[in-house]
């Protein structure tokens, strides 16, 4: 007789209570899950996601350049659930005060970025008192971004310009991208405040792990005070060596990871959800949430023109008290990107700030340019409103 596994059993149970696709548990649905590669890559670029993956799990320490201030030690730690390049219940945090109507980001105070962890306590970085605005900002999800990254800088721009309902504006989040050293449309993160995943990842080496590379090969002074680094900087020079053969280093590895992910898989459709995508794009939400977007050519065939399900125009929009209160590049306190809703259902903490524990609460919280949609959705009777539920448990 075959013995089934306990563990197998109890995996797929929970799978199935969070809606997640089978895919992995059953093994022949084709169809990847969450945290699998996009489907036909070639066998060059399967290795490429698996050496990615493990520089994704790989745990730094103080030895190979973590710190000396730090808030995380690999990136799996916040990019989790429900599965590795996922989100988490962590939050990051930002501070700044304004000075005169402006943000000011207090850079000689170690700001934005709040680094919670150091290596020694003499190093820990606090909140200067001096700091009006404390905002958290809960981790995003990273499943499908190198389709959101093969979106071209000029559909971005076009929708930007497109006329919209509701005294809609939005707006291209334009930055240096240290990778291309271009002016790129930004698309990732709360602000699109990064254009490409390899930016990104220098990014996130240096400000999440305190690791030194080639787009940052500066520490993070812990609250601006350069002589500490001086006395507890246990590794030398660019902390992220690059292969002279290559060109390349972890943080290339990493981002192959992330853009070989494939998107969130689709829950199945059901009567009550198809009526909930018609009243999605009635109601108002589509003018942000831009259901479909198209990559552009890319070298990589999985990437090469193919469809973008994300339900965001990537575009930062005034989301008035909703707003984290934060400037940063040329995202003003008062704008957001709009988030993308793919893979919502295996989200838990949503908002910036995690505020909202499902997304009738995070609707509920819109506001600036999206009050007229968030009020129309209030207005809905109690089924309706069930129906627009149904649909987004379906992303
Ligand atoms: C301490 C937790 C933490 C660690 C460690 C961490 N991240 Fe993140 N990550 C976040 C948070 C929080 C955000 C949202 C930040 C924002 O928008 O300001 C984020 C956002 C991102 C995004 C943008 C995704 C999008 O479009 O919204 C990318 C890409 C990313 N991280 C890559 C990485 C990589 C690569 C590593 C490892 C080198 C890493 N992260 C380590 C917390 C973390
Ligand atoms: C004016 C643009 C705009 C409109 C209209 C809009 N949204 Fe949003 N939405 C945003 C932005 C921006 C965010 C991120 C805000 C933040 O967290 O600060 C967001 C976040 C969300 C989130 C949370 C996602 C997450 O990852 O945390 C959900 C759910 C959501 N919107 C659903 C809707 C629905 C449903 C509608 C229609 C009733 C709607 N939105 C209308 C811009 C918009």
């Amino acid at each position: 007789m075959e013995k089934k596994s306990p563990r197998i059993t109890l995996l797929a149970g929970l799978f199935a209570a969070s809606g997640i696709a089978l895919a992995q548990v059953n093994g022949f649905i084709a169809l990847p899950g969450f945290g699998d590669a996009l489907p036909g890559l070639t066998e060059s670029e399967k290795a490429a996601f698996e050496e990615g993956r493990q520089e994704f799990l790989k745990a730094e320490t103080p030895e190979t350049g973590l710190g000396p201030t730090f808030n995380g030690n690999s990136c799996v730690q916040c990019h989790a659930a429900p599965a590795v390049g996922g989100s988490s219940g962590i939050a990051v945090t930002r501070f700044g005060r304004l000075v005169n109507g402006r943000f000011d980001p207090m850079e000689d105070k170690g700001g934005s970025l709040l680094q919670q962890f150091s290596i020694s306590p003499a190093l820990r970085e606090t909140i200067p008192p001096e700091a009006t605005i404390i905002a958290r900002r809960m981790t995003t999800p990273l499943f499908g971004a190198g389709l959101i990254e093969a979106i071209s800088d000029q559909d971005i721009l076009r929708n930007a310009r497109a006329p919209k309902p509701d005294g809609i504006t939005g707006r291209a989040h334009l930055v240096a991208d240290v990778a291309s050293g271009t002016t790129r449309v930004g698309r990732f993160g709360w602000k699109a405040q990064q254009a490409t995943l390899v930016a990104f990842s220098g990014d996130a080496y240096l400000n999440e792990m305190g690791i030194t590379n080639r787009f940052f090969p500066l520490e993070n002074a812990p609250n601006g005070n350069h002589a500490l680094i001086a006395r507890f900087n246990h590794a030398n020079g660019v902390e992220d060596a690059v292969d002279p053969a290559t060109g390349r280093s972890d943080l290339d590895l990493a981002a192959d990871f992330m853009r070989l992910l494939a998107p969130p898989p689709r829950a199945p459709s059901t009567p009550s959800s198809r009526a909930g995508e018609a009243l999605f794009a009635q109601v108002g939400c589509a003018a942000c949430h831009t259901p479909l977007m198209q990559t552009g050519p890319s070298p990589i065939s999985a990437l090469n023109h193919r469809p973008v399900p994300l339900y965001s125009d990537l575009l930062l929009h005034d989301m008035g008290s909703l707003a984290d209160g934060i400037g940063q590049g040329q995202a003003q306190p008062n704008e957001m990107r709009t988030a993308p809703l793919w893979g919502l259902r295996a989200r838990r903490q949503l908002l910036h700030d995690g505020r909202a524990g499902n997304a009738d609460s995070a609707i509920l919280a819109h506001a600036g340019e999206a009050a007229p949609a968030r009020d129309r959705y209030r207005q809905l009777p109690p089924v309706l409103r069930r129906q627009l539920m149904d649909f987004l448990n379906t992303l």
